[in-house]
């Protein structure tokens, strides 16, 4: 499985404290059967002093950990872009915040909606480079308020090629009653296209697919399912477009 939401560096953000938790969250996803990971740091200048300069530097030492220790697990990383005036045109314009580089055609970000508030026009702002090949995948939609209220407001953003990602731990169960309900609803609306882990520890979100794709299984079907946690993130690391409505049951 590819797991391309986790935020598994070190020090940088609010996930993993030091290296030595770094290192384990690798070993729980190995015996997850996650076999590639992509860190994810937050990039929200109003709330983290996230330096995206020190994640080369970070990955590298990861990566080395990660080879002595033999664990069959490749890393890569992107960002988590919160939305905010103007952060497309630094979306567009640094490989840091993207999955691939500014050589590819096909350039795939995470995009995070501010908590409660839904912007106006956010579904189109999102979408406004999707003809250069900038698609964006919106983080857990399951986890926002107004979008949970109104699920149909995401038509719209998936009818244009955005892309739903939603959180392992909303499908389990382990974010809550209201973020499990909402899940198991995009879900059968077809909405979903990729589960991630967005873990952020060792221990409470921690980094696991395996439960959450089970989960999946017994809504859609185990095919469709596989696809969410295999297939569509692969096709997101490797520069594809795959349909992200093809789904849609609505
Ligand atoms: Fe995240």
């Amino acid at each position: 499985m590819v797991d391309i939401h986790c935020h598994i560096l070190p020090e940088i953000d609010d996930g993993a404290s030091c290296m030595d938790e770094a290192l384990e969250m690798c070993r729980l996803a190995v015996d997850d059967g996650i076999t590639k990971i992509v860190a994810t740091p937050h990039y929200n200048p109003d709330l983290f002093n996230t330096s995206l300069k020190k994640v080369p530097e970070l990955l590298s030492k990861l990566k080395v950990a990660v080879s002595e220790a033999g664990l069959p697990l490749e890393l890569f990383s992107a960002a988590e872009v919160a939305l905010a005036p103007g952060v497309l045109e630094k979306v567009r314009t640094s490989s840091s915040l993207t999955f691939g580089g500014l050589e590819n055609q096909i350039r795939y970000f995470l995009a995070e909606l501010p908590a409660n508030v839904l912007p106006p026009n956010w579904d189109s702002y999102l979408l406004s480079h999707y003809s250069e090949g900038l698609i964006p995948i919106l983080v857990h939609p399951e986890r926002d308020n107004s979008i949970a209220k109104r699920p149909e407001i995401l038509d719209k953003f998936i009818a244009g090629g955005g892309v739903l990602q939603i959180t392992a731990g909303s499908i389990t169960g382990e974010l809550g009653e209201r973020a499990l309900h909402t899940s198991a609803e995009f879900l059968e609306k077809g909405y979903v296209h990729i589960i991630a882990s967005d873990a952020h520890s060792s221990g409470f979100r921690k980094p696991a697919l395996s439960e959450a794709a089970r989960v999946a299984s017994d809504i859609i079907g185990r095919e469709k399912a596989q696809n969410l946690v295999i297939k569509n993130p692969q096709s997101v690391l490797s520069g594809l477009r795959f349909s992200s409505s093809e789904n849609l049951h609505c």
